[in-house]
């Protein structure tokens, strides 16, 4: 499995890196395409769309017979055991505004488990790799995420959804969880959020409602760093909660944000 996850991040780093300089050469162009989704607050544009058919064409082109699950067009069908899952760029807010904080992300899943996972800020050029089994690293730099050990010293970051009641819920969890950590940290982009988890940038992540497309990647790498991710009460993480915390934090977190029903409301 090894040397086959190591050939298909191979592929993956390939096939980011030239999704990175379309997104970051059409940002330097400025924004075009401008339209929402789901509500009203959750954007896409058209480096969104053009970065996904790319993502989508270099790999039919160097992987044919692979499945892809995209973000903005659902993807193809594939009739092997690999699947590939992308957000062509993470942080579109971020990137809407030029803030230096949108990525591409990019896992490949074999029967359904990520075993190799690139995220690469679009803006900075930064870039986070892992292979299951094989580590988690920052170019050439191998990561270990943080060793915290109490909860009250923790600081977390977290982001929100587009949705919003779902907003108001999350804010109701957010003014309990303040009293009880260091601090909390909102950067827009989830892929990047657990990347910097995984280099002990923030101790933990959290967030509700998240798409595979947003997690795949990044919680590959936060746990080949040495965190724990999961859902709460013992469920893998999903659409209802992905924490990413260092094994001593994250019983007493998940703990807590069953506690704050952070995984509840809409
Ligand atoms: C969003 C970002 C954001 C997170 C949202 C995601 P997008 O992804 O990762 O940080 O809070 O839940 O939907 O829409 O920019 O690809």
């Amino acid at each position: 499995l090894s040397k086959r996850a190591a050939e298909l991040l191979a592929i993956a780093v390939t096939v980011a890196r030239e999704a990175a300089d379309t997104a970051r050469s059409m940002r330097a162009e400025g924004v075009s395409g401008v339209s929402t989704k789901s509500t009203d607050t959750d954007v896409v544009t058209a480096a969104d769309r053009a970065v996904e058919r790319q993502v989508i064409a270099a790999l039919g082109a160097l992987r044919p017979g692979d499945t892809v699950l995209g973000e903005e067009y659902g993807g193809t069908d594939g009739a092997g055991s690999v699947r590939w899952v992308v957000d062509p760029i993470d942080g579109t807010v971020n990137y809407l505004y030029g803030l230096p904080q949108y990525a591409v992300s990019l896992a490949a899943e074999v029967d359904g488990v990520a075993v190799a996972g690139v995220v690469r800020n679009a803006a900075t050029g930064d870039e986070w790799t892992a292979t299951l089994g094989g580590g988690a690293y920052r170019g050439r730099r191998r990561l270990g995420g943080s060793t915290q050990t109490d909860l009250a010293q923790v600081l977390v970051a977290t982001g929100f959804g587009y949705d919003a009641k779902r907003r108001a819920h999350q804010a109701e969890v957010l003014t309990r969880l303040i009293t009880r950590v260091r601090d909390i940290r909102r950067f827009g982009a989830a892929a990047l959020d657990l990347c910097l988890a995984a280099e002990g940038g923030v101790d933990a992540y959290f967030e509700k409602g998240l798409n595979p497309w947003d997690h795949a990647a990044g919680g590959l790498i936060a746990r080949e760093a040495g965190l724990l991710v999961g859902g709460l009460d013992g469920r893998p993480a999903g659409p209802d909660m992905v924490v990413a915390a260092p094994p001593a934090i994250f019983g007493p977190l998940t703990e807590l944000l069953a506690e704050l029903d952070a995984a509840g409301g809409p």
